[in-house]
């Protein structure tokens, strides 16, 4: 273990002054994150990577990689293909630590990115920052609601930069809602109603097995650590988020992520008040977690409320939605597309004042306000203000959250989505699972950042 200053700030002391050869900075288009800069080779970042499964090997290594200066030197899983094919992606130069601790004790790695299942991400993060080690940990920040503070706490007293993976916030589209949010555009918003809705095995986390995976190539008490006990399992190692031991199932898996955006596009600390449903109709063979769930949550500080909502049994609403509800519009998200719908009610009271005696529903209509408000020729121009629409240009939001969190590597200045705003992001979600197995709406104690004893 060690404190204080790590390899890469003890190398940038030792060469202050020395003319050290600049690497080629890369900047992205539309990016926007920090702008990257020229990277000194004093200014090198070397990166171990704990848990190379497929989220690390389908674009968070890639993103790494991608960044100046950056190198990931090493890694380490508890299924040896894995370790095979991430080391093959590095082209041979990252070496397999086997045990993350093994990695965590090697002091020429400043940074780890820890992506395992998420019993694992407590104790990795809080071993990796008493390491020195500054942590990118995927999303959810934590398998239960109490990890939270513990978590924030260890990030707090260590010097160190946690950032939370949710790197959708870090999408150019999301920048430009929180702006239009900001600006007032949308009027009064009350109402954010958000879906994850699929209807494949592989959505509903029932991936294929590698058929080379055994006793011999899985480490399966690794793979438990602090979970409980259980017989060798294939299905819980490569389907974990399926059970409980291992996942809050689709509300941390996938809630969390729509959460991240309601706090981030709106500037929304934390709910006050969760209510849920939660069933598993058609998944009761493999899932031990709902595959349908409902929830209403309250931000009576902010006025307003959000409507979550998912299955695993229909897809037709595209996968995931989202609506932020103005009284001058609305801003909706629709895959890689974010759309501005302005508000033109038009008041309907025709077939009210047919009802009433024709003098009366003559002289209501001869009102030059009634007809401005009332009158058909509005629909026209209804019709003309179709309002906007943008697309998502540049880098991947992977790219771009992880460019924010090197950046504050190197800067130390405090990164986008630290340990308290990836325990409120992750906190809804718990609530949500809280609510339902209780059956009654849970609520939020502000004090302690956890559930509110009942
Ligand atoms: N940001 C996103 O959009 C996004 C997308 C997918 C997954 N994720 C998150 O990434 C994380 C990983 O998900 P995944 O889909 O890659 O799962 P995965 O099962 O494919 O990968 C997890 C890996 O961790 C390894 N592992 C388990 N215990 C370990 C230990 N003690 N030491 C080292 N390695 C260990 C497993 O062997 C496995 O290869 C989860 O937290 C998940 O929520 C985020």
């Amino acid at each position: 273990m060690k404190s204080g200053i790590n390899r890469r700030q003890f190398m940038q002391k030792s060469l202050v002054g020395a003319a050290a050869a600049p690497l080629v900075g890369r900047s992205v288009a539309g990016d926007p994150g920090p702008v990257t800069q020229p990277v000194s080779a004093n200014d090198r970042i070397q990166m171990g990577v704990i848990g190379v499964g497929a989220r690390v090997q389908s674009g968070v290594m890639q993103a790494a990689m991608a960044q100046p200066g950056v190198e990931i030197v090493g890694v380490c899983d508890a299924y040896s293909g894995r370790v095979a094919r991430a080391i093959e992606r590095t082209n041979g130069r990252a070496k397999d630590y086997g045990d993350f601790r093994k990695l965590l004790a090697d002091e020429s790695i400043d940074a780890v990115i820890i992506s395992t299942p998420d019993h694992w991400h407590k104790d990795q993060t809080i071993e990796a920052l008493a390491a020195g080690k500054d942590v990118y940990l995927e999303k959810p920040m934590t398998l239960t609601i109490d990890e939270g503070p513990e978590m924030i706490a260890a990030a707090e007293k260590s010097d160190r930069i946690l950032q939370i993976g949710s790197n959708g916030m870090s999408s150019k589209l999301q920048q430009t809602a929180r702006e239009i949010v900001r600006s007032g555009k949308l009027g009064k918003i009350t109402l954010i109603r958000a879906t994850f809705d699929r209807n494949t095995e592989s959505g509903a986390w029932l991936y294929p097995i590698p058929p080379d995976a055994n006793q011999q190539t899985v480490d399966w008490e690794a793979f438990l650590g602090p979970a409980p006990e259980r017989p060798f399992s294939l299905e819980r190692f490569f389907r974990w988020r399926c059970y409980w031991d291992y996942s809050g199932g689709v509300s941390t898996d996938l809630f969390v992520h729509l959460m991240t955006t309601v706090h981030y596009v709106m500037d929304a600390d934390m709910a006050d008040m969760v209510m849920a449903t939660g069933q598993n109709y058609l998944h009761k063979e493999t899932h031990e977690v709902p595959d349908t769930l409902n929830a209403v949550l309250t931000y009576p500080k902010e006025g307003f409320t959000v409507s979550l909502s998912a299955t695993f049994n229909n897809s037709s609403a595209n996968e995931s939605g989202f609506m932020i509800l103005g009284t001058e519009g609305a801003l909706v998200f629709q895959g890689r597309e974010l759309i501005f719908r302005p508000e033109n009610p038009v008041e309907g009271n025709a077939w009210i004042v047919a009802s009433w005696p024709s003098a009366l529903e003559k002289a209501y209509w001869a009102d030059p306000e009634i007809q401005k408000r009332e009158m058909p020729h509005t629909w026209a121009s209804r019709m003309n203000d179709v309002g906007e629409t943008w697309s998502e240009v540049g880098p991947d939001s992977t790219v771009i959250h992880m460019s924010r969190f090197i950046d504050s590597v190197r800067t130390r200045k405090p990164s986008i989505q630290d340990a308290r705003r990836g325990h409120h992001a992750t906190a809804v979600p718990h609530m949500v699972n809280e609510s339902i197995k209780r059956k009654m709406p849970v609520y939020w104690d502000p004090e302690r950042e956890v559930l509110k004893k009942a």
